[in-house]
């Protein structure tokens, strides 16, 4: 497992609050987005994909753990956005964004983060992640005014995530370049400092 890659889950503070209804009610927000290709298509997770995304984890990256995650993260109600990536009516993507909370002198935050997402190898690099991150990032508006991430810092930047805005947010899996944070409102981050709290199922990876 890649804990550094995986960063997300959701804070003690805020377990509990399973918000899985949100899966099937963004699927209008999805619809155009969808059309806008005629061979991908991103929209929220079924039931029926789950053993899909579980495939799509494991090929991306080449194990159980991410996959697992994403089992455990949905069975304990920390999931804000789950959405695929289908291509020819084969889930070729994932992406989930989970409740995490940022605890500052002042009180307690609510945020998102961004983890896990999987490309299956041989979809790699044709703008699928992208338009993955795009679509998640629009989903969490309605609910959310931050989010982290934990990953390549080659590759979120590109959708405004930065790791300099995120250097005043502990992350209790370190990452240097790689940890990043957005803000979906203008001024969000504006004076934020803390400690963000992952979900039990992050805090288990091994
Ligand atoms: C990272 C990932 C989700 C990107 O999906 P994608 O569909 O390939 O992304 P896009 O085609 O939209 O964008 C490509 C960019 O993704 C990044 N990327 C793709 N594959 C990568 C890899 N193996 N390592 C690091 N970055 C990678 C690069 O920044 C790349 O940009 P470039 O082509 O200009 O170099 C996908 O490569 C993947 O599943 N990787 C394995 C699992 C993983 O690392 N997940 C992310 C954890 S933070």
């Amino acid at each position: 497992m890649h804990k550094g890659l995986a960063a997300g889950g959701a804070g003690q503070g805020v377990v509990g609050g399973g918000r899985l209804d949100l899966l099937v009610d963004r699927s209008d927000e999805l619809a155009p987005e969808s059309e806008a290709s005629m061979t991908v298509a991103i929209r929220p997770e079924t039931d029926q994909d789950k053993s899909s995304i579980r495939k799509v984890n494991q090929a991306a990256f080449d194990g159980d753990d991410e996959a697992n995650l994403v089992d455990a993260l949905r069975d304990g109600g920390f999931v804000d956005v789950s959405l695929v990536a289908e291509k020819d009516g084969e889930i070729v993507g994932h992406i989930l964004f989970s409740r995490v909370a940022i605890v500052t002198k002042v009180g307690t935050m609510d945020a998102l983060s961004l983890a896990p997402m999987a490309v299956m190898p041989h979809c790699q690099r044709q703008g699928i992640g992208s338009r993955l991150v795009e679509a998640g990032l629009k989903a969490c508006q309605s609910s959310h005014k931050i989010v982290v991430v934990l990953g390549h810092p080659e590759f979120y930047p590109r959708f405004g995530f930065s790791a300099e805005i995120a250097r005043p947010l502990e992350s209790p899996f370190g990452g240097g370049e790689a940890w990043m944070a957005l803000a979906l409102i203008p001024g969000a981050l504006d004076g934020v400092a803390g400690r963000v709290e992952f979900s039990l199922p992050f805090m288990a990876l091994p």
